[in-house]
């Protein structure tokens, strides 16, 4: 059976990636330092699959303890999803971004490289693209300055791989995800935002549940079809899954280079407006909401180019954003 290290397995998307790994056989070992995601999850993977998975409480800035794990356990592969992301939070606390984000991804690479593992995960974000110049958005599309120190920690991190690869058998494989919503069908997952939300979904099935007064909808006067902004809203179970294509790529050596990167999206652009629509049509529950200034950093669209991923890599996306959005509001009703 091969062995999997999951960093940050108990959070949002690391935790449907675990449940899809076991589903297809994979030993899995998580490492969570739990402080944005909580031990409950755990079990809730182990109620799903039926297996549970070995758990280290380990913080990923404690060089000693990461260098422990990996001279101790030998993984056919590492999936590397624990990092800070929170975007405006990143502006207030810079330096505990890079410390957390870049640190931890430094010493899990000089560690595998000691030990001689190849096979790397890395969870990036369309961040990277910033505003791009055209839609939808390739892998090929420039790099832009990044708008936050979080997008800078996924730039960085991408270059930091890369350099690992030109000293090592390292192969690695990022993937730009776009917008991971919605939560498994047992609705014992899901997205755990801490406080306030931050990103919209949790906002929305708040606010539908009565937790929150209304939603406030940043900008009404973007260059799109209704004034929203649009994004690639893109099933959280899909994501989980094409980190099992991309890491069965490299175990089985079908990788064409040592540093890959793929977008991970739909493909499909929906505004603010349309995902309020389609909201309530699949609940049937009412979003009070009001439209106000534009947030600061935010782009006007973002949708990604599927066709890399779908023909090179060999994965698409399954659900759609009904199903998403259902699935978000049958996980909140269980809160
Ligand atoms: C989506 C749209 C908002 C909240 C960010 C990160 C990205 C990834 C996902 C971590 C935008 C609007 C939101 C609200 C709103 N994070 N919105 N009212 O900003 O596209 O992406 O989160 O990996 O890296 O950049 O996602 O969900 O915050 O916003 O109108 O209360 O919803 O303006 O247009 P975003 P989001």
């Amino acid at each position: 059976m091969k062995k999997v290290l999951v960093t940050g397995g108990l959070g949002f998307i690391g935790s449907h990636t675990v449940v899809e790994l076991q589903n297809e056989g994979f030993e899995v070992y998580i490492i969570d330092n739990l402080s944005n995601s909580k031990i409950e999850v755990l079990d809730k993977i182990t109620s799903i699959t039926g297996v549970k998975p070995s758990f280290f409480n380990i913080d990923l800035r404690d060089k000693a303890a990461v260098k422990d794990f990996f001279a101790n356990n030998k993984v056919d592969g590492t999936i590397h999803f624990a990092a800070y992301k929170a975007v405006g939070e990143s502006v207030q606390i810079p330096l505990e971004y890079y410390e957390n984000n870049i640190g931890s991804l430094v010493y899990i690479l000089q560690e595998m490289k000691a030990n001689n593992l190849n096979n790397f995960i890395f969870s990036s974000s369309c961040t990277v693209y910033g505003q791009a110049d055209e839609l939808p958005i390739t892998e090929n599309a420039p790099v832009k300055p990044a708008e936050s120190p979080y997008g800078n920690t996924k730039q960085i991190g991408e270059e930091i791989i890369k350099d690992a690869t030109k000293i090592s058998e390292l192969k690695a494989i990022a993937l730009r995800y776009f917008n991971p919503i919605g939560s498994h069908e047992s609705a014992k997952i899901g997205e755990l935002p801490i406080g306030v939300p931050q990103n919209l979904i949790p906002y929305v099935v708040q606010t539908a549940a009565g937790l929150r007064d209304e939603l406030s909808v940043f900008g009404s006067d973007y260059n799109t079809p209704d004034g929203t902004a649009v994004r690639d809203y893109i099933h959280v179970v899909d994501i989980a899954k094409a980190h099992i294509v991309a890491l069965k790529r490299l175990i089985e050596d079908n990788n064409k280079s040592q540093f890959e990167v793929f977008n991970l999206g739909t493909g499909q652009g929906n505004s603010v407006l349309e995902v309020i629509k389609s909201f309530e049509k699949v609940t049937g529950k009412k979003v009070n909401f009001k439209l106000v200034a534009r947030r600061e950093g935010d782009v006007t669209a973002a949708y990604a180019d599927t066709n890399y991923a779908n023909n090179e890599l060999g994965w698409k996306t399954e659900l759609s954003l009904d199903e998403a959005l259902l699935s978000a509001w049958k996980w909140q009703e269980t809160l």
